[in-house]
């Protein structure tokens, strides 16, 4: 036996994994539509998606036309399933901030994978139609 204990190993640290401190109250989130609709943005059309609007920001997101804009604070949530076997893929989350928009890709249960103003996400929600948000689907509505 060794009469001292050996030093300590030091192991690099993994990344930790942390879980976004808003998915638990996202859960409770009024969604914006009653049902999954076809994602046109995001994972080129194999997703199903579900918004899920904080509640000072729901009339706002259901009403959003050009010109219309998001208080610090608003939160919006999209979950994604497969098209094919409706398993749960990643969560998407826009989260305003006074100085513009925050987003984050999370994991199904919430795992943050990375997060930020992010620019992959950023780019294409500029031609959005107003402060970065799409709203509701709208071609889904009956003719
Ligand atoms: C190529 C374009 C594109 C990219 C890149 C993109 N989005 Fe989107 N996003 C959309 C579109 C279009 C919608 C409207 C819903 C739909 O049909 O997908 C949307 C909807 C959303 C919504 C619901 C709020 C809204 O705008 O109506 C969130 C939240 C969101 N995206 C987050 C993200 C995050 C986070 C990223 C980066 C990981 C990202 N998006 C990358 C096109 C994009």
């Amino acid at each position: 036996m060794a009469p001292t204990q050996p030093a300590r190993k030091v192991h690099a640290s993994p990344p930790a994994r942390r879980i976004w401190d808003g998915f638990a109250r996202s859960r409770q989130y009024a969604t914006s539509t009653s049902d999954w609709f076809v994602s046109r943005g995001h994972y080129a059309e194999t997703s199903e998606a579900l918004v899920r609007v904080s509640p000072e920001a729901f009339e706002q997101y259901q009403e959003h036309t050009v010109g219309g804009e998001f208080e610090p604070g608003s939160t919006l949530v999209m979950l994604h399933r497969s098209r094919v076997d409706r398993k749960p893929g990643r969560v998407h989350v826009m989260q305003r901030e006074p100085s513009g928009w925050s987003y984050l890709v999370l994991e199904a249960d919430g795992t943050i994978v990375e997060q930020g103003a992010l620019p992959g996400c950023a780019g294409c929600h500029a031609d959005a139609v107003s402060d970065s948000v799409f709203g509701p689907p709208r071609s889904q509505a009956p003719e």
